[in-house]
């Protein structure tokens, strides 16, 4: 099993940027309690961070073929980016949206995500612990979806 967790734009900044609302927690050690998580459960995890939505695209579309499910924080993205959703509606992977703040409290223009319709579950405004549900989540998801895939070949082996 294979997640990629894909970080939007200025999220390398956590740790400085905005503590009052983001926290002190920075990105490297966001990242360090995932991969512990990961190697506890045994999956392989990968991490990548960039402020350029192209960049973002790519990754997305990368991950067809190479991973099982994918974590994102879109950032400031969320908002605008149609891209972004294309890319993931493109590929159909389970995807989960992480937001450290709680959107739908802030302005307004971040009440909107554009990403949510195409993903299967959005986490807010539980700061870094949210992506920690994000990986349960995921795992369970996906196991779930292994064993249903499991049971129905072997009802169709047995048809046979
Ligand atoms: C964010 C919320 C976005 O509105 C904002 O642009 C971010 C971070 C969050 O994690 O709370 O950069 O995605």
């Amino acid at each position: 099993m294979k997640i990629v967790v894909i970080q939007g734009p200025n999220l390398n900044m956590l740790g400085i940027r905005e503590q009052n609302i983001y926290g002190p927690m920075k990105l490297e050690d966001i990242h360090a309690q995932m991969k512990s998580f990961a190697d506890q459960n045994k999956i392989e995890i990968e991490f990548f961070q960039s402020n350029l939505e192209g960049e973002i695209v790519d990754k997305i579309q990368e991950c067809l073929g190479d991973a099982d499910g994918i974590i994102i924080n879109p950032a400031a993205y969320t908002h605008t980016s149609i891209a972004i959703r294309d890319a993931i509606a493109a590929i159909n992977l389970p995807t989960l949206e992480v937001h450290l703040s709680n959107i739908h409290q802030r302005e307004e223009f971040r009440h909107k995500s554009l990403i949510a319709p195409v993903c299967m579950g959005q986490i807010l405004g539980m700061g870094p612990f949210g992506y920690h549900l994000a990986m349960m989540g995921m795992v369970q998801r996906l196991s779930e979806k292994a064993a249903m895939e499991e049971a129905q070949s072997k009802a169709k082996a047995e048809k046979k």
